[in-house]
């Protein structure tokens, strides 16, 4: 197929430039994001690859279908940047990569609460600088304590499997319970449960009308004092504001994220020349007990591997007018 892929970056063109060799599509790269002036850069293309940040609304799924795009391919395993339905409604078909490396963003979070409670992007300054001092950096151990996990999906069960291996408490919400996770010795809780006990909580749901802000003020108020939380799923998911509250009030102890609400404008780009205007980022950023990475989660060997052998599997098959496992659906 001619496919057109958006929010390119350099990693993206060797990765899928390698895979194709097996599918022999034709790849473009652009390193835009798409958006209503950039949608104009499509020519003769039938398919696009699309990444978190790239927004199909309606209206540009409407845009799409006209320029005779036939196929989305989400490079990524989220999809609530797409209107499915409105997708369905244009017969623009569209799939993701549900599973490419749980391990890689587990991982990734387990190292953000490891990070946080040794205080190591401080420390790593400090001995740069000659300066040895342990003042400030005490941590505590995890073994004994409890982790509260939201969503025991494919990374989410990851992590609480981690956590049982440093000695934790494994508490977990989820509107579906994991027999997997049970058995692993993770018990299920009301979500208010969850909030009142555990010492450590990471999210790992989907972003959904149900999860919008599910980490709100109220939600922050039944937390113990000083809790570390953890979001490595998606921005919105926390109420920034009413978690920049709490970590004025000293309420929130730790704060670790991978992901921003409004992220689309600032990640995955260079801007160390630039003045950031987001001032909610910069406030979270003032605070030294709060560590944000830039979505970076998903971000292994492994994980790029499987993404775009998946991607262009999915457009292979799409062409061959075979079953697409990866198909997603209103
Ligand atoms: P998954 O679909 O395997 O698991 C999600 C779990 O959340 C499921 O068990 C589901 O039942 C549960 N859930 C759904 N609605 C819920 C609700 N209202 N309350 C509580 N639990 C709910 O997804 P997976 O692969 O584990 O990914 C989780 C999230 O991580 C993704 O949705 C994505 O947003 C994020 N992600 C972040 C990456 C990064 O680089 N930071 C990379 C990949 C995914």
């Amino acid at each position: 197929m001619n496919v057109l892929f958006f929010s390119a970056k350099s990693y993206d063109e060797s990765f899928f430039t390698a895979a194709n060799h097996r599918f022999q599509h034709r790849l473009k790269f652009l390193e835009t994001r798409l958006t209503r002036d950039s949608v104009n850069l499509i020519s003769d293309e039938n398919a696009l690859c699309v990444f978190v940040n790239d927004t199909l609304d309606r209206p540009m799924l409407s845009e799409l279908k006209n320029r005779g795009i036939r196929i989305i391919a989400l490079r990524c395993a989220g999809h609530d940047n797409v209107d499915l339905a409105a997708a369905a409604e244009y017969h623009i078909a569209v799939v993701n990569v549900p599973s490419y490396s749980p391990n890689a963003v587990a991982e990734h979070t387990v190292c953000l609460m490891l990070a946080l409670n040794r205080k190591i992007h401080r420390a790593y300054s400090r001995v740069r600088e000659g300066n040895f001092s342990l003042e400030g950096l005490i941590g505590f151990d995890f073994a004994g304590k409890t982790a509260g996990i939201i969503g025991t999906g494919r990374i989410g069960s990851i992590v609480a499997r981690i956590l049982l291996a440093f000695g934790m408490k494994v508490l977990a919400y989820d509107i579906q319970h994991s027999p997997a996770c049970e058995a692993l010795g993770v018990q299920y809780v009301e979500k208010n449960d969850l909030f009142t006990e555990a010492d450590v909580i990471s999210l790992h749901c989907p972003l959904t009308d149900k999860t919008r802000r599910m980490i709100d003020a109220q939600a922050i108020a039944r937390m113990k004092n000083q809790v570390m939380l953890i979001n490595t799923s998606r921005g919105a998911v926390l109420d920034t504001c009413a978690v920049i509250t709490a970590l004025k009030q000293k309420k929130i102890g730790y704060l670790g994220l991978d992901v921003y609400e409004h992220e689309r404008d600032l990640f995955f780009r260079d801007r160390s020349c630039e003045i950031i205007q987001d001032d909610l980022f910069e406030r979270l950023l003032s605070f030294p007990n709060v560590l944000v990475t830039g979505h970076q989660g998903f971000f292994t060997t492994e994980a790029m591997q499987n993404i775009a052998s998946t991607t262009l599997q999915s457009l292979s098959a799409f062409e061959n007018e075979q079953p697409l496992p990866h198909a997603l659906h209103p």
